[in-house]
C-alpha cells in the first residue's frame, strides 16, 4: 500500500505525462482510456463522483507535485467548528453513509434512516459525530482503494483495522503501535494494517504521529561540510527527535524514536523503538559476495504513520497504515536517489563500470543490482516484498475488476508507473485518469512546522532550538533526559499486546435446538476474553452486513433435521449463502471443491430447508467457482480468520453437515482458517472435542494477533478445566412474593427460552397401539386458547391458526418421584425450603472492582421443585464438566477417581453413558459421597428442553384444536436388565389428563406444508409415528373436499412392525373408502408369515405410479420420521426413477435435486431411532 507513496517520480524520458493527461472531458461523458500495448479501450465513469476541484486543469498538470495538502488538514487544529463547517461536515457524512448503507445493500431503509438521525443530532450538539467501528472499517479500506497513487491497492480488501480511537495519552497511542508493527510484520509475513486514532475535534488538539513513517533511520548532518550521515530524508526530524532529549549512535542506519503528540499535550512525547520489534533486513547480493561488504540494510515494514484519513467528512489525524515493499522503492529510490543513501556510484564502481560517462548505463545497471540485491536478501530472510513487474500486473487486474465493478479506478500514471524499467511493466502502456473520491488518505503539514512553541522557545534561535525542552500539560518545562525516555520503553515493552488485548474484537456465533452450541460458545468466550473482546451472539440476531468487518470469527454450531441448521442458523445460512452467490457472479474463477454437497452416504444434499427457501438451486451455485480466491478476486471475508467447531451425531447420515458447509461458505468467500473445522460427535467425547480445539483455536489466535508473548495460553486454557462458578460464588436467595411477584410457569417459560409460550388444556388422550413389547403411541388432543391466537400469529378472528405439517413444541415436566428423589438426595429440606421462592444468584464483579450478588437470568424465582420440575433437564446423563464438578465435591477417595476417570476419559465415559443412561439422581447414587451445594449443581445443570411433534390435524376441521401422536418412550438401561426409564416429554404426555394444561409453543415449518397449487398429487411416506403429519394432510383434503374444492391425488406408504401397532387404522380406511387417500399401502415388518417389508418395498412396488404422479403431474413427495429411514427413502425413490422412468444413476440423482430444488422433494425429521447401548459401544470402539 505504501509501495507508492515514497517512489515513482521520475519520469526522465518527459514524453509520458503530456500524452497521459488529455484536457478533461464533459462531465457527463466517460474517459476513454487506450492500454497502447494490449490495443484494448476501457472507459471510466467513476470520475463523475469525484471532487471536481480535485486533478489538473485544462491549463495545469499537478501530476507531478509531491503534497498537494488538504487545506482543511492546516495545523493546528481549528480551535472552533464554524457553521460552514458543520454544513460541510453534514454533507460529507450524508455523503458517506449512503455510499456505506449501498454497500452493505440498506440503503433507505430503516437503519439507515435512524442512522442518519443519529449523526444529524450528534453534528448538532457536539460539532462531530463517531463513526460504527464497522464503517471506520469500511472507511479505512475505501481510502486505500482510492489512493491513486498506490500500486499495491488490488489488496485493499484484505486491511486489518485496529480501532483505537479510545486511546488519549501518548504512551498509549505508543502500545497500540508496537502492537501494530508487530502485527504488520509478522516475523515477515508482512500483512496490512491501519490503526485509527481518535479524529479531530472542535476545541481539541490533534492527536499526531510526527514521523513520516513508524520506522525510519535517522540522518545526522554534519554542519560544517553539510554531509550526511544516514538518510538524507530524516536530517530534519533527527534534530526534532535530538532536541526532544534524543540521542541517537550516530550510524548509517540508527531507528529513529516515535514522537507522539496526544491531544490533552502541547508538547509530543519521545518513545525509542524496542529493537525486537523491528524487523530489519541486510543486504546482500545473490552473486556479489563484495555487496555484503557494503553494510546497507533496510527494514521490513513500510508504515507511513504522517498522513491523515479522512471519512465522512471527519479528519483522523494519527492513523499509521502500512503494506509491504515494492523492490524499486528500497533499491532505486531510498538506496539509489542521489539525495538519499545515494549507493549508486559506490556499487558501480565495485561493479567494475565507468561512472565517468552516461554512455557506460553505470547508473543502470547499478540500480538493476541493487533490486537484485534487495529482493534476494528479503525473500532469503522470508521477508515479504514484490517486485516491481509483478506489482505492476497486479494492478492491471485490479484496474480491471475496478472498472467491472465500479466503473473505474483513479490512478495517478507518474506514481504508478515503477522507477525502474517503466516502460517494460504493463502500467507504462495504461492510460490512466486520476481524480480524488473520499474516503481518503490526505497528506498534511508536518507537525512541527506550524508548531506554537512557547515564547521562551522561540527566542532561544532556530525553530527546532526551540524544541530544548519540553511541555507538561500545564506548561511547565520539562527536560526529557534520555534515561527517562528509556525508562519510559522499558516499562512499555512489558506491556505489548495489553493495547490491542480485549481491543480485537472476537464474535462468537452459536446456532442451537437443543442448547449445547450456545453453552460451548459462551466457554469459549470466556477463553478468548483472556485476550481478546469476546462477544457471543447467536446467529438469529446477528447481521450479516458486519461479517466483513470482524477480525475474528468463531461459529459453534449444531446440525439438525438431515443435515440442516438448528431453526435459529436458517436465516445466517442463507444471508452467507447470499453473499457467495454475489461473490460467485462476481468472480468467476474455477478451482476444485474441497467440500461436496451432498456428501452423506446416500448422495443426499444438505441443507434442505435452506436451498428450499433460496432462489439458486445447489447444483447452480457450484463450489468449485468459488474456492480459495486468487490475488485477483479477494473474497468480501479476506480479512476475516475464523474457526467452526460443528456438534452432532455420528448416527446420522450427514454428520455435521451444517458446520461443514458453513466451515466450506466461509473459506469460498475467502475467509482464513485458524483451524480446520473439528466435528464434535455427540457419541463420541463432543465436549473433549471441543476444549481441545477450543484451545488451539485461541493458541493461534493469539500467535495471528501477536498476542502470544503475552498471554500465558497454558494458564489460560486451564480455564476450561476450572470451575468458573464455586460454591462461594452462587447461591439461591430467598425471594419475598410481596416484593417480587413471581412469575407463572408460561411466563417463567416464555422469558426462559424466549418464546410464545402458552398453555393449552388436554380435550382428550387415547391410546392408539400398544405393541407385543408394549411400545404405545399415544393420541393427544389440545385446546388452543385464545391466548394461543393473539400471542401468534393471527387475530382472533382469523381461522387459520397453523397449517398441516406445523410443529408444537411442548415443554413436559419431569416425573416428579424423580424430582423428590433429588429433594431427598440434595438434602434440601433441611437448608432451603423446597417449595418456597427462590432466585439463583451469581457474585459478580463490578467495574470497580467490587462484588455483588446479580440474579442468574437464565432462570426465574420459583421454588426449587419448580426448578426441577419445569427448568432443568435432570435426566439426560451428566456432561463430563458436570463429572468433573462432582468430582470436586466427592469424599470418598474411590468416588472421587471414578468421577475423574469419566470426566477426562472420553471411551470411559461414553460406555458409562450409553450403558446405564443414568439419569442426576442415579448419579449422584453412584456416588454417594458427593455433597454438593444444590445452587452450584442448579447452575452447571442444562435447561430442560421443550421437544418437538408434528401436528397431526388440519385447523380446516377445527381451527381451535391441535392434535398430537407420540410414541411414549420406555425402555430398560444396561442392556434391557438395568431400571426402567422413561422419555420426559412423550411419557408425560402419555399421563396427560383431560383438563391439564400444556405449555407449548408452535412453530411454522414451511418446508413442510402441502403444495399451494392443491391439484398436485401428494406422496407420503411415514413408517411408524412419521404418519403423524400426513394426519393432518388427509384431514386438509377431507376439509378442502367438503367445501367443494378439489385436491389432487394422495398415496400414503405408512409401516409397522405388525398390524397391532398400525395408526389411525379406521380413519384411514374410512379416508381410502371416501377417495380421500387414493392408495394407503402398508408395509409389515415383523408379521410373520407375511415376508418382512419396509416402506421402500413398497414404495418400489408401486414405481410407475409414483414417478408418473412426479414426472406428468408435478406432484409432491413428502417422508417424514427417523433420519436413516428418510436417507434409504432417498436411495429408493432414485430406483424408483430408475425403474419407473429408465433414468441411469446420475439422471436420477439429477431429478431427485431437482424436486428438492423445486420444493416437491420435503423431510420432516424426527430423530434417529435409538440403538441398543451395546451396538453404540461397539461401533464407538470399531471407529
Ligand atoms: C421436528 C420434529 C418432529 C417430531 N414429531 C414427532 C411426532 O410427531 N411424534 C413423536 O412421537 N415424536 C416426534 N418427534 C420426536 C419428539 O420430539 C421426541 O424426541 C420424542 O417424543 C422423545 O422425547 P422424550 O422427551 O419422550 O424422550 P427423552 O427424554 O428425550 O429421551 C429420549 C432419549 O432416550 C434414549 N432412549 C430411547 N430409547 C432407549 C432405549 N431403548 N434404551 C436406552 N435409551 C433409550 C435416547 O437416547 C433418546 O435420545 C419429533 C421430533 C422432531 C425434531
Ligand atoms: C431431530 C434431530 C436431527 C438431527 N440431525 C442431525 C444431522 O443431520 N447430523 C448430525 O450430525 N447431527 C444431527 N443431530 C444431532 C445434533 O446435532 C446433536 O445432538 C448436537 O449435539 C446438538 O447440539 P445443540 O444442542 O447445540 O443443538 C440431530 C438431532 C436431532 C434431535
Amino acid at each position: 500500500m505504501t509501495s507508492k507513496l515514497n517512489g515513482g517520480l521520475e519520469s526522465e524520458d518527459g514524453h509520458q505525462q503530456v500524452q497521459m493527461h488529455p484536457p478533461p472531458p464533459s462531465r457527463n461523458k466517460p474517459i476513454r482510456l487506450k492500454n497502447h500495448s494490449a490495443v484494448i479501450e476501457s472507459y471510466d465513469s467513476l470520475y463523475r463522483t469525484a471532487n471536481p476541484e480535485s486533478g489538473c486543469g485544462s491549463q495545469v498538470c499537478r501530476a507531478s507535485i509531491w503534497h498537494l495538502t488538504d487545506p482543511r488538514l492546516s495545523y493546528p487544529t481549528p480551535r472552533e467548528l464554524l457553521p460552514e463547517d458543520e454544513e460541510a461536515l453534514l454533507t460529507s457524512a450524508k455523503e458517506f453513509l449512503e455510499h456505506y448503507y449501498s454497500s452493505i445493500k440498506r440503503l433507505d431503509t430503516e437503519s439507515h434512516r435512524a442512522r442518519w438521525e443519529s449523526v444529524r443530532r450528534d453534528v448538532h450538539l457536539t460539532g462531530t459525530y463517531d463513526l460504527t467501528e464497522t464503517e471506520l472499517t469500511f472507511g479505512a479500506k475505501l481510502a486505500w482503494r482510492n489512493s491513486a497513487r498506490c500500486i499495491g491497492r488490488i489488496q485493499w480488501a484484505k486491511l486489518q483495522v485496529f480501532d483505537a480511537r479510545h486511546v488519549t495519552t501518548a504512551q498509549g497511542m505508543f502500545e497500540a503501535l508496537c502492537n501494530h508493527i508487530k502485527y504488520g510484520t509478522n516475523k515477515g509475513n508482512i500483512r496490512s494494517a491501519a490503526t485509527v486514532f481518535c479524529q479531530r475535534k472542535p476545541g481539541q488538539g490533534d492527536y499526531r504521529i510526527w514521523n513520516a513513517q513508524l520506522i525510519s533511520y535517522a540522518g545526522y548532518r554534519n554542519m560544517e561540510d553539510g554531509t550526511v550521515i544516514g538518510d538524507p530524508a530524516t536530517v530534519e526530524f533527527t534534530e526534532v527527535c535530538q532536541k526532544l532529549g534524543w540521542v541517537g549512535a550516530g550510524t548509517r542506519f540508527d531507528l529513529l524514536p516515535l514522537v507522539i503528540q496526544a491531544s490533552n499535550r502541547l508538547y509530543p512525547e519521545v518513545f525509542t523503538l524496542p529493537p525486537e520489534l523491528v524487523m530489519e533486513v541486510p543486504l546482500h547480493h545473490p552473486t556479489y559476495d563484495w555487496f555484503a561488504e557494503l553494510g546497507l540494510r533496510w527494514y521490513a515494514l513500510p508504515a507511513v504513520s504522517s498522513m491523515a484519513f479522512d471519512c465522512g467528512g471527519l479528519q483522523f489525524t494519527a492513523v499509521p497504515f502500512n503494506g509491504w515493499y515494492m523492490t524499486t522503492e528500497i533499491a532505486t529510490r531510498d538506496l539509489g536517489d542521489t539525495h538519499r543513501y545515494n549507493q549508486l556510484e559506490i556499487v558501480a564502481k565495485r561493479m567494475g563500470l565507468d561512472t565517468r560517462t552516461h554512455s557506460s548505463l553505470w547508473k543502470d545497471r547499478a540500480v538493476i543490482e541493487i533490486n537484485a540485491a534487495v529482493l534476494y536478501s528479503y525473500q532469503k530472510m522470508n521477508v515479504t516484498i514484490v517486485d516491481h513487474h509483478t506489482a505492476s500486473e497486479s494492478f492491471m487486474k485490479h484496474m480491471e475488476t475496478e472498472f467491472r465493478l465500479r466503473g473505474g479506478c483513479p490512478a495517478e500514471w507518474v506514481w504508478i508507473v515503477p522507477p525502474t524499467s517503466g516502460s517494460l511493466t504493463p502500467v507504462f502502456h495504461q492510460e490512466m485518469v486520476c481524480y480524488s473520491l473520499k474516503p481518503s488518505f490526505e497528506y498534511q503539514e508536518v507537525a512541527w512546522k506550524n508548531f506554537q512553541w512557547d515564547e521562551e522557545d522561540t527566542n532561544t534561535g532556530s525553530a527546532l532550538g526551540l524544541l530544548a525542552a519540553g511541555r507538561s500539560a500545564g506548561g511547565r518545562r520539562v527536560k526529557y533526559r534520555f534515561k527517562e525516555v528509556a525508562r519510559a520503553v522499558k516499562f512499555t515493552s512489558n506491556l505489548f499486546g495489553k493495547a490491542l488485548q480485549r481491543r480485537i474484537k472476537a464474535a462468537i456465533l452459536y446456532a442451537t435446538e437443543t442448547g449445547k452450541s450456545e453453552k460451548y460458545a459462551h466457554m469459549l468466550a470466556e477463553l478468548f476474553n483472556h485476550a481478546f473482546n469476546a462477544q457471543v451472539m447467536c446467529m438469529a440476531d446477528y447481521d450479516v452486513i458486519n461479517l466483513e468487518h470482524e477480525a475474528l470469527v468463531m461459529i459453534v454450531t449444531s446440525t439438525f433435521g438431515n443435515g440442516d441448521p438448528p431453526e435459529n442458523g436458517e436465516a445466517f445460512a442463507r444471508e452467507v449463502r447470499g453473499m457467495a452467490n454475489n461473490h460467485h457472479s462476481h468472480h468467476p474463477i474455477a478451482t476444485q471443491p474441497k467440500y461436496q454437497l451432498g456428501s452423506s452416504k446416500t448422495g443426499t444434499p444438505l441443507l434442505n430447508r435452506v436451498l428450499n427457501r433460496d432462489q439458486h438451486s445447489l447444483r447452480s451455485f457450484s463450489f468449485d467457482q468459488l474456492q480459495q480466491p486468487s490475488v485477483d478476486s479477494l473474497g468480501p471475508l479476506s480479512n476475516v480468520r475464523f474457526a467452526v467447531f460443528a456438534l452432532g451425531s455420528s448416527a446420522y447420515p450427514n454428520f455435521c453437515g451444517f458446520g461443514l458447509y458453513i466451515d466450506d461458505l466461509l473459506g469460498s468467500l475467502g475467509g482464513e482458517r485458524l483451524a480446520s473445522v473439528i466435528c464434535g460427535d455427540e457419541l463420541s467425547g463432543q465436549e473433549q472435542t471441543f476444549k481441545s480445539w477450543a484451545q488451539q483455536v485461541f493458541h493461534t489466535a493469539c500467535e495471528t494477533f501477536c498476542l502470544e508473548d503475552d498471554v500465558n495460553i497454558d494458564d489460560v486454557s486451564a480455564t476450561l478445566r476450572r470451575d468458573l462458578i464455586t460454591s462461594d460464588t452462587v447461591r439461591f436467595a430467598v425471594v419475598n412474593s410481596q416484593e417480587k411477584p413471581i412469575l407463572d410457569i408460561v411466563a417463567g417459560l416464555s422469558q426462559t427460552h424466549a418464546k410464545n409460550v402458552t398453555e393449552c388444556p388436554v380435550v382428550f388422550n387415547v391410546t392408539l397401539a400398544k405393541d407385543i413389547d408394549g411400545r404405545k403411541t399415544v393420541h393427544v388432543g389440545l385446546k388452543i386458547t385464545s391466548q394461543w391466537i393473539n400471542g401468534t400469529r393471527n387475530s382472533a378472528t382469523s381461522a387459520v391458526t397453523y397449517e398441516p405439517g406445523d410443529h408444537i413444541g411442548v415443554f413436559a415436566v419431569n416425573h416428579q418421584p424423580l424430582v423428590t428423589g433429588l429433594i431427598d438426595r440434595l438434602g434440601i429440606n433441611s437448608t432451603l425450603p423446597p417449595d418456597g421462592p427462590l432466585q439463583l444468584q451469581t457474585l459478580a464483579e463490578q467495574k470497580d472492582g467490587g462484588k455483588t450478588w446479580q440474579n442468574q437470568e437464565r432462570l426465574p424465582a420459583c421454588s426449587f421443585r419448580t426448578l426441577l420440575s419445569h427448568y432443568l433437564d435432570i435426566t439426560t446423563p451428566a456432561s463430563q464438566t458436570l463429572l468433573a464438578l462432582l468430582a470436586a465435591h466427592a469424599s470418598s477417595e474411590e468416588d472421587k477417581r471414578r468421577l475423574q476417570l469419566l470426566a477426562t476419559d472420553a471411551s470411559e465415559y461414553e460406555d458409562w453413558k450409553h450403558w446405564g443412561f443414568p439419569h442426576l439422581l442415579e448419579t449422584l447414587l453412584e456416588f454417594p459421597s458427593v455433597a454438593i451445594d444444590a445452587a452450584l449443581l442448579v447452575s452447571q445443570l442444562p435447561l430442560l428442553q421443550p421437544r418437538f411433534y408434528s401436528i397431526s390435524s388440519s385447523p380446516l376441521i377445527d381451527p381451535l384444536q391441535i392434535d398430537i401422536t407420540a410414541a411414549v418412550i420406555a425402555f430398560k438401561t444396561q442392556g434391557g436388565e438395568g431400571p426402567m426409564h422413561y422419555g420426559v416429554c412423550s411419557s408425560y404426555l402419555s399421563q396427560a389428563n383431560e383438563g391439564d394444561k400444556i405449555q407449548c409453543f408452535f412453530r411454522s415449518a414451511p418446508n413442510f406444508h402441502l403444495p399451494t397449487e392443491i391439484e398436485r398429487p401428494v406422496v407420503m411416506v411415514g413408517p411408524g409415528t412419521g404418519v403423524a403429519p400426513f394426519r393432518g394432510f388427509w384431514q386438509h383434503k377431507q376439509a378442502l373436499q367438503s367445501k367443494g374444492k378439489e385436491m389432487g391425488p394422495m398415496l400414503l406408504f405408512t409401516g409397522y412392525r405388525s398390524p397391532d401397532c398400525d395408526l389411525f387404522v379406521e380413519e384411514k380406511s374410512t379416508m381410502v373408502a371416501s377417495g380421500i387417500l387414493d392408495y394407503a399401502f402398508l408395509a409389515l415388518s415383523r408379521h410373520p408369515p407375511v415376508r418382512k417389508t419396509y416402506v421402500q418395498d413398497k414404495l418400489l412396488e408401486a414405481a410407475p405410479l409414483v414417478y408418473r404422479m412426479l414426472t406428468q403431474q408435478m406432484g409432491h413427495f413428502y417422508v417424514c420420521g427417523d433420519c436413516a429411514m428418510a436417507e434409504d427413502v432417498a436411495s429408493t425413490l432414485r430406483m424408483v426413477f430408475q425403474k419407473a422412468g429408465s433414468l441411469n444413476a446420475e439422471e436420477s440423482d439429477d431429478f431427485l435435486m431437482q424436486l428438492r430444488n423445486e420444493r416437491r422433494y420435503q423431510e420432516d425429521i424426527f430423530g434417529i431411532t435409538y440403538r441398543a447401548p451395546e451396538t453404540v459401544i461397539a461401533n464407538r470402539r470399531q471407529q
